[in-house]
C-alpha cells in the first residue's frame, strides 16, 4: 500500500495509523517475551481478533465521523490482559496497567518522530475498554460504543456463535446496516 520512496510524513499524510503500527510492533515483543503457560483461548484467536477488529474500527470510526486512530488503537488494547496473561477474567478492566505500560514504552523509549500518545488519549481508551464486556448496555461513550459493535461483529465473522444473551446480535447487526450490507445475523 505504501511505496518505500516516501518520507514518514507522506506516510502519515495517507492514513493515521502510523503509531498504531509501533504499537503493535511493542505489543508482538511483549508477546515473545511472555511465557504464559495456560491460555484461556488459542494464542491465534487472540492474534486474529486483535488484527481484524483493528482494522474494522477504522472503517466504522470513519462511517461515524470518529478518530479513526483512537478506535483501531482501542480495538487493538481491547483484549490485551487476555493476549499476555491467557486469562479473559475481567479483562477489560485488567487491561489498563498493560496499555499504560506500552504506551509508556512507545512515548519514551520508541517513538522517534511520531507523536506522542497522550494522557487524554490513554484515559479515553482504558475506559472505553474497561466497559466493553456488557454488550447489553449503551455507553454515552461513542468510543466504548464503537468497541462493543465492533468486537460484536467480528467474533461473528470469525464464527463464534452468537449468544442472544450475550447482546451482541444486534449490534453485529447495527454495524452491517451502517455499512448498507444487506445480510442480518439470525438469533
Ligand atoms: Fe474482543
Amino acid at each position: 500500500m505504501f511505496e518505500n520512496s516516501k518520507s514518514l510524513e507522506e506516510y502519515q499524510n495517507r492514513f493515521p495509523t502510523w503509531r498504531l503500527n509501533l504499537i503493535l510492533t511493542i505489543i508482538q515483543k511483549k508477546v515473545e517475551k511472555s511465557a504464559v503457560e495456560k491460555r484461556e483461548l488459542p494464542l491465534v484467536w487472540s492474534y486474529m481478533h486483535m488484527f481484524s477488529t483493528m482494522q474494522v474500527a477504522k472503517l466504522l470510526a470513519l462511517r461515524r465521523g470518529l478518530d479513526p486512530e483512537l478506535a483501531s488503537l482501542t480495538c487493538a488494547f481491547h483484549d490485551i490482559h487476555t493476549l499476555l496473561t491467557g486469562s479473559t477474567e475481567n479483562h477489560g478492566v485488567n487491561a489498563a496497567k498493560h496499555i499504560r505500560e506500552i504506551v509508556l514504552e512507545y512515548n519514551q523509549n520508541s517513538r522517534g518522530e511520531l507523536p506522542e500518545i497522550t494522557e487524554e488519549e490513554v484515559d479515553r481508551i482504558i475506559n472505553a475498554i474497561a466497559v466493553h464486556s456488557d454488550k447489553k448496555i449503551i455507553a454515552n461513550d461513542p468510543l466504548a460504543e464503537l468497541l462493543k459493535d465492533v468486537d460484536s461483529l467480528d467474533s461473528y465473522l470469525h464464527g463464534l456463535i452468537q449468544w442472544k444473551e450475550s447482546g451482541r446480535i444486534p449490534r453485529g447487526n447495527k454495524v452491517l446496516k451502517e455499512f448498507n450490507i444487506d445480510f442480518l445475523i439470525e438469533e
